[in-house]
Parts: structure tokens; sequence; C-alpha cells
């Protein structure tokens, strides 16, 4: 197994925040490896650091076998990066975008330009002004030019935040096939839904990596909590009764269900009881598996005062 990105203990301060600190991750080749945190928890730091824009003020990693330091023009050569606000020249052509972009690196062929719009679905505005696009388009079109130069490994920040969720799958579909070509995909996101289609995740919060695997056995080794669902609509009387009962974690209303996490202590009846005081209802409380968002909620939600 080849190992595309080691990082050693690698921590990042801007004055007194300490916006990575720490991390230790090991991301072999062809992995779609995505890094969930909310935001200002340091997940953009972590690609700056990874692609060579900043350095670190300890710790380091090796990237594509390269020092991160020392050999920085090298990773630079052999990397994608799609920034959060990624600037296309407004002003010129989707088609002249993808040549100005490769031209820092090889200059694109005519062949594999044409391949690029293609997958992108881009080969119907090729001669259509980048600054006229839509905001999906824009994205493709950003996506494309970071892989005009065939990088092996393209860091993705947020690729498809506030794009429609047509668009989402069809960027993942061709993320699945740059990985299966064997390429690494390095994702960064809060969007849950866009968390599990990772081969693997860690999630940061306040800096830290506080937990790594696979979407499936984060959810398995997540013990020690119970979820449980009630048919309810939000109200703030029953938000603070349930959160003021010893064992309440977090509440997150859906629509008119309520997703209760709890400690394992906590059993449903109490929960079923305080409900139906507030409501005067007969509501049922189920308890359900986890998913990833509760992981990450759990994994990230400040205790309650005690
Ligand atoms: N250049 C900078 N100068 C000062 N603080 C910064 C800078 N870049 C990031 N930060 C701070 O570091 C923390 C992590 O930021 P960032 O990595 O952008 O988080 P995320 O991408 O997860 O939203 C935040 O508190 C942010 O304000
Ligand atoms: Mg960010």
């Amino acid at each position: 197994m080849i190992t595309v990105i080691d990082t050693e203990n690698m921590s990042k301060r801007f004055g007194e925040i300490t916006a990575v600190d720490g991390i230790h991750l090991s991301i072999p080749k062809g992995e779609i490896f995505g890094l969930l945190g909310p935001n200002a928890a340091g997940k953009s730091t972590v690609i700056r650091l990874l692609s060579g824009i900043l350095d670190p003020d300890s710790g380091g990693a090796r990237v594509l076998g390269y020092d991160l330091v020392t050999e920085r023009e090298k990773i630079k050569a052999s990397i994608g990066y799609v920034a959060q606000s990624f600037a296309l020249y407004p002003e010129l052509t989707v088609a002249e975008n993808l040549d100005f972009y490769s031209a820092i690196y090889v200059p694109i062929s005519k062949e594999s330009q044409e391949k690029l719009l293609q997958e992108y679905g881009l080969e119907k505005f090729s001669n259509h002004r980048a600054g006229l696009l839509s905001g999906g388009y824009k994205r493709r079109l950003s996506i494309a030019c970071a892989l005009a130069h065939d990088p092996e490994l393209i860091f993705l920040d947020e690729p498809t935040a506030g794009i429609d969720p047509v668009t989402r799958k069809e960027l993942w579909e061709q993320f699945y096939i740059l990985a299966a070509k064997g390429k690494t995909l390095f994702v960064t996101t809060h969007y849950m839904e866009e968390a599990e289609r990772c081969n693997r995740l860690a999630f940061i919060h306040h800096g830290r990596v506080v937990a790594q695997g696979s979407p499936s056995t984060m959810i398995s080794s997540f013990v020690g909590r119970n979820i449980y669902t009630a048919p309810t609509r939000h109200s703030s009387g029953l938000a603070a009764a349930l959160l003021a009962m010893p064992g309440v974690q977090v509440l997150n209303q859906f629509g008119d269900q309520l997703r209760i996490i709890t400690d394992a202590s906590l059993k449903s009846g109490p929960l079923e009881a305080a409900i139906n005081r507030q409501c005067g209802g007969h509501v049922k409380v189920r308890q359900v598996q986890p998913d990833i968002e509760d992981v990450f909620i759990s994994l990230t939600h400040e205790e309650k005062p005690s």
C-alpha cells in the first residue's frame, strides 16, 4: 500500500488560535478521504498546510513521498487544489480558463481539454465567458481547472458547498472515477451526505482529530449513547424540559421528528413521560441506530454546563 499523505503531529497557530492541533493522518493512494468538521474547525488550514501554502509551526508531513517543508516545489507540481473560493477569470472563456490553469504546469492538449470539458458537462459552454456561468457550472470549471495537469493528489475544499444535489451527485461520480484511476482525493465538508460518500473520514473539532475511520466503522464503534426519535413538533418548552433531564445530550429536530441523543443509561420511558407531559399527548419514543450525523454531533457538541 502506498501512503500518499502521512502527517506527524502537525500543528498551526494564528496568534492565540491553534487552528490545527497535533494531527496524525495517514492516507493511502486511491482513497477518497473526508475531513469533516464544523466551521472554523481547521479544515482549510489542514489543506493549506498539506499543499505547501502554509508552514506548520510544529510537526510535519510527507505528501506523495516528499517532505512538506524542504521539498515543497515537488509537491506543488503533483497536486491539484480547489480552494473554497476558487478564482476563475470571469472575462476568459471556459476553454481559456482551462488553458490558463494548465499552462502553469504543462500546457493541456486539445484532446485532453475536450475530454475534461465533456467529463464536467462543460463542452456546450466552452466559448462562454466563465463569469456568466451559474454557480454549479463555475464549480465544475474550477474543479476541471485544478485537474488540467493530471495531478496525483487532489485537494477539494468544500467542493459542493452551496451546490444543488444533482450537480453534487454528478461531481461525486467524477470523484469516484478519479479514485478508480488511482488518484487520491482529500475532501473537506460539513455535509453528512457528502461525508458518507468518502472511503474514510476524520472528524476535526477545534483543530483536533476527534475520530477517524470508515463511515460504517465510525457508526458501529459509536457506543455509550442512545439515539431516540419521537414524532413531535419543536417547542421551546419541550426542548428546555428535555435538556434539563440528566443524560440528555443533544436534540436535533427533523421536520416532525425529534432526534434525541442521550447517555447510554437513559431509557425511553422517562423521555416519553417528559414529552407527553409537555405535549399532553401519547407520543411513542423509539430507539434507533445512530447515523453519521449523530456521531458527528455527539463528538463535537459542547458539554452542558452542570
Ligand atoms: N490566516 C489566518 N489568520 C488568522 N486566523 C486564521 C487564519 N486562517 C484561519 N484562521 C483561524 O483558524 C481557525 C480555523 O480556520 P479554518 O481552517 O479556515 O477552518 P474551517 O475551514 O474548518 O472553517 C479559525 O478560527 C480561523 O478564524
Ligand atoms: Mg474552510
